[in-house]
């Protein structure tokens, strides 16, 4: 191939059409179909080599280029990027307790004494997180936090923002990700609602979704109007080491150009932290822009890596939260919503009040225990309080200010739309309306999540359409009423097309395109099947990674099925995928458990064609697959981080030793699993030599 730099104009011209049409291919396929036809690399490789010949030949952009097309994608209005390094979230403290249990476990974890434990402080800026490629030093694309897995393409937009080196200054590795967060300064939000409002434009109800909404903007002249900022503060993937400690990192990304928080400080020890917290909860009413909490990460790097990920968050890290903001004001009714999974959940009616610069009519109450515990009445005055972005919440009663006679609430013991009985599961707060799919609340909220967007997002099939179609069914040539009673009959509405097309607001066109949406959505890939069934605790990141974990429908229905008969090994199979819990796990087993919802995938998977996922990356090295059982005491490092370690790197981790075992690690003192493994003729390792089968460093 002829070099960018080398091309005749001609020639630059046909390459830039080759280019427009091959790229266009790949976006739809990656995009539309999911099914991405090469590489992430190849992909990039094919846009830059566009970029090069449009930055020589500036008057042959074509109109229809790969690089104006940012934000031309129809699901939200921009491509997808992956992360090359997911974008993890942080698990809370609230407290100097929970903060002190954080330490307590990153301790264990890493078998350390007295020595103190370094931190740095960084103040948590409310904004959103996004994450920046550079390679060889040139700034290539940006994209928001997305699920953590995959991320909005906001390239076009970062590059207006001033604080967004386009070069990173001095020397760096080919690749690096930067991540960090973009936000808006208290006074630039006013201005710019000030400015929104006599524009007759929308405000913001925020410094952080104006960020947001500013940054997520189709046009990008409108985000180079915008005030955006930037505090750059984590890294991603690095083809070299650039730093041994957090410290170091945050000063290279002052090196190349980057804002670092200036109130950024590092801790020697963790005594120091409830000092620190203090201070920035002090001056956090002064500061031009808007914090929640301080993160405290700790500061060396080796240990960090040590200490991974747990779930979606890092061991290593963790926001610690000031206390929320509160407000008074008057309960005015509760009403009950009823879920998807039946779950009756009582809603304060509020009346309206600013807590925290966020206008709030509404709180969640949880459950019926919450209410008694409270005992909240209607016409209450109630203290509220709002932290970050979770729903607010009532957290007391003004029992002084009680009106008389107001009554103790009765929480409703059947199901508001059904009538159903409504009762809790053994262990479980919540009471859940027991119609399950006779429930009409139910099954039409279920409805609406299968076609809602992360799922089978059927054009032409949104929630109004779905409450009405459920609501009053079809009226049948033949004189009879179909009604849409589970998500299977959302592939048979195209049988009754001429139903929909004589309802009002419908007509032959419109009923003949819902067919033929419907249609489209009959191949489905395997994650978004999995989110669309609505089985709680599995949004769509989940759905993903189970998707990838076992590839296909078919092996998936196995393991699960197999999960509930069996019950621990391929549970402890599903342990093992990252980021999945045992409370997922349960989740799981109990959809699988109920023989309605095998049945309904069954009559789902006879009508569709569910696509497999991408396989994973096929887990290379010594222990990929192998089940493991550590026995006695390791020297070298403690048990969590040694289980942490094995299943990083493909094993599965038990408790007993079997015929199913491949490997025993004998650390010191080991006593009956040495013996049974023995017995069994299975093999067992030394420290050391376990030490070398993970691939670590020869210890003394
Ligand atoms: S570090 C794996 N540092 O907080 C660790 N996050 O709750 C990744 N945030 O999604 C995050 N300031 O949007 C980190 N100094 C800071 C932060 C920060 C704000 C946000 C970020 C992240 C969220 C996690």
């Amino acid at each position: 191939m002829t070099p960018a730099d080398r091309l005749t104009e001609a020639e630059a011209a046909a390459e830039l059409a080759r280019l427009a049409a091959e790229i266009a291919r790949h976006d739809r396929l990656y995009h539309e179909q999911d099914t991405p036809g090469i590489s992430d690399a190849e992909y990039d490789a094919l846009r830059r080599r566009n970029d090069a010949i449009e930055a020589r030949f500036p008057a042959l952009v074509r109109a229809d280029s790969p690089s104006r097309r940012v934000g031309a994608q129809p699901a939200s209005g921009f491509a997808k990027l992956r992360h090359r390094v997911p974008m993890l979230s942080l698990d809370n403290a609230f407290a100097p307790e929970d903060f002190a249990e954080f330490c307590r476990r990153a301790r264990r974890f890493l078998n350390l004494k007295d020595e103190p434990l370094a931190f740095v402080a960084e103040p948590k800026i409310d904004g959103l997180s996004i994450s920046l490629t550079y390679e060889n030093g040139e700034f290539q694309r940006g994209a928001t936090r997305g699920d953590g897995l995959e991320g909005e393409d906001v390239t076009a937009n970062l590059r207006t923002i001033a604080a967004v080196p386009k070069r990173l200054a001095g020397a760096a590795p080919a690749l690096i990700e930067i991540r960090g967060e973009v936000f808006m300064s208290k006074t630039d939000f006013l201005a710019l609602n000030a400015a929104q409002q006599a524009a007759g434009q929308k405000l913001f109800a925020n410094p952080r979704n104006a960020a947001a909404g500013s940054l997520r903007q189709l046009d990008p002249a409108i985000t180079a109007a915008r005030p955006l900022s930037l505090f750059a503060y984590a890294m991603g993937e690095a083809s070299a080491p650039v730093a041994a400690t957090h410290w170091e990192w945050l000063e290279r990304l002052a090196g190349w150009g980057f804002t670092v928080n200036p109130l950024s400080r590092r801790l020697s020890g963790e005594a120091e932290a409830a000092g620190f917290q203090a201070e920035i909860g002090a001056a956090r009413a002064g500061l031009p822009y808007d914090i929640d909490g301080v993160v405290y990460k700790i500061d060396d790097l080796a240990l960090q890596s040590r200490l991974g990920f747990v779930g979606r968050a890092p061991r290593w890290a963790i926001a610690w939260k000031f206390p929320a903001e509160q407000a008074t004001t008057l309960l005015l009714d509760i009403a009950i919503q009823v879920g998807r999974t039946g779950a009756l959940t009582p809603v304060a009616q509020l009346q309206p009040v600013n807590v925290g610069g966020v206008l709030v009519t509404r709180a969640t109450l949880h459950n019926a225990d919450e209410i008694a515990r409270l005992d909240v009445r209607i016409g209450d005055t109630v203290l509220l309080q709002r932290a970050g972005d979770v729903i607010p919440q009532i957290v007391a009663v003004d029992r002084s200010r009680r009106p008389e006679g107001a009554a103790p609430y009765a929480f409703p013991d059947h199901c508001p739309v059904c009538g159903s009985l409504a009762a809790r599961a053994p262990g479980e707060v919540v009471l859940r309306c027991t119609g399950g799919l006779t429930c009409p609340a139910q099954t039409e909220e279920r409805l609406i999540h299968f076609v809602s967007r992360g799922a089978f997002d059927i054009e032409g099939l949104g929630e109004k359409t779905i409450r009405e179609f459920h609501a009053e069914g079809l009226a049948t040539t033949e004189g009879e009423t179909f009604h849409l009673r589970g998500p299977a009959d959302i592939f048979r509405l195209p049988a009754h097309e001429a139903a929909i097309a004589v309802r009002e607001g419908w007509g032959a066109l419109s009923a003949a395109n819902l067919t033929r949406a419907i249609r489209a959505r009959q191949r489905i890939p395997l994650a978004r099947f999995i989110y669309a069934l609505g089985i709680r605790r599995i949004g769509e990141a989940n759905a993903k990674l189970l998707a990838r974990h076992y590839a296909s429908f078919a092996n998936w229905r196995a393991q699960m099925l197999a999960a509930v008969q069996i019950g621990s090994e391929a549970r402890s199979d599903l342990g093992n995928i990252l980021g999945i819990g045992p409370a997922i796990a349960e989740e799981l087993a109990e959809f699988f458990a109920e023989p309605r919802n095998v049945a309904t995938l069954d009559e789902l998977a006879a009508l569709l064609q569910i696509e497999d996922a991408e396989a994973p990356a096929a887990a290379a090295g010594a222990l990929a697959g192998k089940v493991v059982v550590f026995t006695g005491t390791l020297q070298t490092m403690a048990r969590p981080e040694a289980k942490a370690l094995a299943e990083k790197l493909g094993a599965r981790v038990t408790e007993t030793v079997s015929r199913k075992t491949d490997l025993v690690v004998l650390g010191a003192d080991a006593g009956s699993k040495a013996r049974r493994a023995a017995e069994l003729g299975v093999r067992t390792v030394t420290e050391q030599e376990w030490r070398d089968l993970a691939g670590l460093p020869a210890q003394a």
